[in-house]
């Protein structure tokens, strides 16, 4: 069997259309989409990640603003420059590219933001809203893959989830988002003993641990769904996922690459949330 797969870019290019018209529609509804980036210190992948994200709003119409600040900058400072996007009436989104210098407690830099402007959903308000059900952002990259699911019509309800990985932004949310649509979830973690035995008996797998080929084809069932969330360079120095690609892509039933997977997903959930919030603030002011 030859895993179909899950074109990223593809689906990103589709919705980043209808993600373009509503910013028009905003627009010319006298409320034009803004998200604010901040980028603190030079951290090159950081500057990629910036990059892309103030690219993608361009692209689809909505207003972007890019603040960069030096390595040295305190953390009372960062929290002032919050507080004035926070009250920024052109704004709807506000990130802060992590990691931070360690000088600088990210806990309380992302608490600062608004949770009405947290289009990140790292913000407690909006990860606890994920973990009742309540509305609120969802984190991007997790939210991403559900699309992802969603565009192959996969019925996710009674499937064993097997989510490999447990950070607050990606791992957490991801099996609480599956857990929403009723799937049976485990979450492996870099303590798990024997990967395998989990993953062996799971219909959708979500590899999010940073470890260049850490799935390989002998622990993967015939027929599941794998998402590769992994963004590592291999021995030759070539971009490659959490999944050995080559080798999952003959036992899979779906397959996401790595690049042009879950990455244009995630870029796209961010001008997804933007959207969301600006169409609330103009609701707001009516
Ligand atoms: N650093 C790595 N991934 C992310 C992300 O999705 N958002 C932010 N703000 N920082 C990140």
């Amino acid at each position: 069997m030859t895993a179909q797969i899950i074109d990223g870019k593809a689906l990103a290019q589709q919705l980043r259309g209808q993600i373009t018209s509503q910013a028009q529609q905003l627009t010319q509804a006298g409320h034009q989409p803004g998200l604010a980036v901040i980028l603190v210190g030079d951290n090159p992948a950081s500057q990629v990640y910036v990059a892309n994200k103030v690219k993608a709003c361009e692209q689809t119409g909505i207003h972007s603003v890019l603040e960069r600040y030096p390595q040295t900058i305190t953390e009372t400072e960062l929290l002032q420059h919050i507080a004035r996007l926070n009250a920024a009436a052109d704004i709807d989104g506000i990130l802060v590219q992590l990691p931070l210098p360690k000088h600088i407690d990210a806990h309380k830099v992302i608490e600062a933001i608004s949770p009405q402007k947290d289009v990140d959903g790292f913000h407690v308000a909006s990860a606890g809203a994920l973990l009742t059900g309540l509305t609120g952002f969802r984190p991007c990259t997790p939210a991403g893959c559900m699309e992802m699911l969603k565009s192959i019509g996969y019925p996710i309800k009674g499937k064993h989830a097997v989510v490999i990985g447990r950070s607050n932004i990606v791992g957490k949310p991801m099996a609480l988002m599956l857990l929403e649509k009723s799937a049976t979830v485990t979450i492996c973690h870099s303590a798990t003993p024997d990967l395998s035995h989990f993953t062996k008996d799971a219909d959708i797998i979500v590899a999010a641990v940073g470890k260049a080929k850490l799935i390989t084809a002998d622990m993967v069932k015939p027929g599941a769904v794998v998402i590769d969330v992994g963004m590592n360079r291999d021995e030759t120095g070539k971009l490659c996922g959490d999944v050995d690609y080559d080798s999952v892509k003959e036992v899979a039933g779906w397959i996401t690459p790595v690049p042009g997977g879950v990455g244009p997903m995630t870029i796209t959930m961010l001008l997804v949330n933007t959207i969301e919030s600006a169409q609330h603030r103009l609701k707001a002011n009516q």
